[in-house]
């Protein structure tokens, strides 16, 4: 099908924009209730029916909106038309010390507050989080370009959770390490990357407040819109002055919120590269650190394992937000006594992925989130074809706009290739096989990450023999990428340090006396 065909097509189809399906469950009914959709695919990709996207967005500061000291403003784009959204501020370290002053300030109150009192503010958020959630999940669609239907199933409710989850905790700190008195730790400065923008705000800034310190959070360049909404709600939420803040800007102005001598901690997602660029930075400092890097996770299929689930299992582990996931499960190790069969059935499987309109709420795949990322997932497929192994890519057919790569794999690639080591962070999966789960496990552990792994056996004993032996922070068994506030989530080796999510990662916001 050529382009042209593809948005006739999509012009036809407009009962699956945005969540607006033909299969209705109850939850897809309550989101989309009254909401009316002229089907138009540029207008649907931009729509300002249901998000009002500024023009120009300001930096949030003491609980208000304000320009940039500098004047400067940069441009977020919809990476599925590769048209430009909307121009964001660009902080400069003016802005930054504007900002941390804020939180400083903040932070005497904060602080005091009971837990209840903070409890009842992240509540607030959380509920408010649900309550705008076509908004938000729409919006979160056209700046980073994944499909609404993840956006509205799983970053979206994901947020509330975490809010809920860490709305609970706020005056139960004392049991956070029982016997001991715990305190917050002051300004916390937070920067996000931009594959789960709205998840990774509210993933760092609910366990912040919950346990009394006060925030300064970077959202990533690419993806500011979000967490700007977020701050609107964080205002309709009557959260005290200062207590969040949020600059926006690229990686100086994320380094200028490291190097600011105000700040007590940095909590950092995105690459190793910048991981180790920060973690040199406050070397010496006395501030804290916590770093959830990359990985390269493992996803095991023993023999005995429900074959077509774990098909399933493997599309989700790799393909799901366009392979930018940390924790994607980007090295299939199959076991040579079903490798033939569970390669003919994926291949099988991946030509009915539908690939395309970040909006329709059928699409699998939606756009890579910039052209920068993109050249990079191209130039590795590149090398994984001088590397060998056979390379597999679904017959489907790209949008003529926008920023596309195709699911794909590269299968029988050695634990020494390229793409068996590095971070593809897209759709791009390798394949190799094993005998036993000796042989299993140290192809499994055969990286410098060590963030996720995943596991499909029938039998339990086996599970926890081998999971026991995976050097990775989180193991999944017979499922794959489901989260949960509730559990901690990081990593060894070059995936970074300290954990986030449960009762742990509350010990990476708190001083233990
Ligand atoms: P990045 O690590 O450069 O960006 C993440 C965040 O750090 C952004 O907010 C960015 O503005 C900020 N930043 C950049 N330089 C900084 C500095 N010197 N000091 C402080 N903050 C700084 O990641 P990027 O360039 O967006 O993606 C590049 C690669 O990194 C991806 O292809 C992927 O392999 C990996 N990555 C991994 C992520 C994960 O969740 N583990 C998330 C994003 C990227
Ligand atoms: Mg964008």
């Amino acid at each position: 099908m050529q382009a042209g065909t593809q948005n006739k097509k999509l012009k036809t189809s407009s009962k699956n924009v945005a969540g607006r399906g033909v299969e209705s469950t109850s939850y897809q009914n309550r989101f989309v209730k009254g909401i009316p959709f002229k089907f138009d695919y540029e207008a649907s990709v931009e729509s300002t029916e249901v998000v009002k996207i500024k023009s120009q967005n300001e930096l949030f500061i003491g609980g208000k909106f304000v320009k940039p000291q500098s004047g400067k403003y940069f441009k977020t784009l919809n990476p599925a038309t590769e048209n430009v959204l909307a121009e964001v501020a660009e902080a400069n370290s003016t802005d930054v010390d504007l900002a941390v002053l804020a939180a400083r300030k903040a932070f005497a109150t904060w602080s005091k507050l009971s837990g209840h009192e903070r409890g009842r503010y992240l509540f607030k958020i959380a509920r408010i989080i649900q309550e705008r959630a076509r908004e938000v999940a729409i919006l979160e669609s056209l700046d980073n370009g994944k499909p609404i239907k993840e956006t509205r199933d799983v970053d979206t409710p994901l947020a509330a959770a975490h809010f809920f989850y860490h709305a609970g905790w706020a005056d139960k700190l004392e049991y956070v390490v029982p016997g001991r008195s715990v305190a917050p730790l002051g300004v916390v400065g937070q920067i996000i990357p931009w594959n789960f923008p709205l998840l990774m705000a509210a993933w760092k800034i609910a366990p912040a407040l919950a346990c009394g310190n006060t925030v300064v959070l970077k959202p990533a360049e690419t993806t500011p819109l979000t967490a700007l909404l977020l701050a609107e709600i964080i205002q309709q939420a009557e959260l005290p002055e200062g207590v969040v803040n949020i600059v926006t800007g690229a990686g100086e102005t994320g380094a200028n919120l490291v190097d600011h001598p105000d700040v007590n901690k940095i909590a950092f997602t995105g690459s190793t590269d910048i991981g180790r660029r920060i973690q040199k930075a406050i070397a010496g400092t006395q501030k804290r650190l916590t770093l959830e890097l990359g990985g390269k996770s493992a996803h095991i299929i023993f023999e005995d394992a429900a074959i077509d689930q774990a098909i399933e299992g493997v599309i989700n582990g790799i393909y799901f937000n366009q392979g930018h996931v940390c924790c994607a499960g980007s090295r299939l190790l199959l076991e040579e006594s079903i490798s033939e069969l569970f390669v003919k059935k994926l291949k099988k499987r991946m030509q009915k992925i539908r690939i395309g309109n970040p909006l329709d709420k059928n699409t699998d795949i939606g756009a890579i989130n910039s052209a920068g990322e993109l050249q990079k997932i191209q130039n590795l497929v590149g090398v994984g074809k001088t590397e060998g192994g056979e390379f597999f890519e679904p017959n489907l057919t790209l949008p003529s706009k926008g920023y596309f790569h195709k699911p794909c794999f590269f299968n029988g690639v050695s634990s020494a290739a390229t793409l068996s080591r590095v971070e593809v962070f897209g759709p791009v999966l390798t394949i190799a096989t094993f005998r036993t789960p000796e042989e299993a496990v140290l192809k499994a552990n055969d990286t410098p990450y060590g963030l996720a792994a995943g596991l499909w056996s029938e039998k339990g004993s086996k599970i926890h023999k081998v999971a026991s032996r995976l050097r990775a922070g989180v193991i999944w068994a017979n499922t794959y990428n489901k989260f949960d506030p509730t559990s901690p989530f990081g990593g060894y080796y070059e995936s970074g340090f300290g954990r986030e999510g449960g009762r742990h990662g509350l010990l990476g916001y708190l001083e233990v006396k």
